[in-house]
């Protein structure tokens, strides 16, 4: 399999502490890690295949670092890439707005045709979410203040799906 690059944008540090069990439920070997604070799309250039985390704030914002970045992503080429999202939210204070800014990343992506890991809405609850789409999230889901004893096992079963998805 191809290396795997993932980047995050994190506040307080859930998204971060996600993307490195995703790292590791790949091996290092295999997948890198990036945090946005200092990472730029050069870092991007040397994968096929990227990972692409961030948490949700405000109305339907993806986390700050994200809102700095995405315009340069139309700088890649992603007719050779896959691109897998996942996204960090609270389904109990905003039930109406759960993982809003994974749904936004997904929609301000140049390029949705790369996009894999689509993941089950079943085992949530919320009223609304941007990041779902014919029942279906356009990305891994965890929501670490009330779901934390479900992110591992969500973490692995979507690596093990992202590794057929891949390239
Ligand atoms: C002011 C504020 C607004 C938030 N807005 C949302 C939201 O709209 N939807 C959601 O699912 N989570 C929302 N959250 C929860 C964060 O996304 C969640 O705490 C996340 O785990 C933070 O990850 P980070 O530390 O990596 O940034 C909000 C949190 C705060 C403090």
């Amino acid at each position: 399999m191809k290396p795997v690059g993932i980047f995050f944008g994190s506040t307080y540090g859930m998204t971060e502490k996600s993307a490195i069990k995703i790292q590791q439920a790949f091996g290092e070997d295999i997948a890198q890690v990036f945090n946005l604070k200092t990472a730029t799309i050069e870092d991007m250039k040397p994968f096929s295949n990227l990972i692409f985390g961030t948490s949700a704030w405000g109305i339907g914002e993806m986390q700050d670092e994200w809102e700095l970045t995405i315009d340069y992503l139309s700088l890649l080429d992603f007719s050779e890439r896959k691109v897998a999202l996942f996204g960090l939210g609270d389904q109990k204070e905003y039930p109406e707005s759960f993982v809003d800014g994974l749904g936004t990343l997904y929609c301000r992506l140049p390029d949705k045709s790369c996009v894999v890991g689509f993941w089950p809405t079943d085992g949530y609850e919320f009223y609304f979410s941007l990041a779902s789409k014919d029942n279906q999230f356009v990305g891994l889901v965890l929501d670490d203040h009330h779901q934390d004893d479900m992110s591992e096992e969500r973490i692995q079963k979507w690596v093990k799906q992202l590794k057929t998805e891949f390239l």
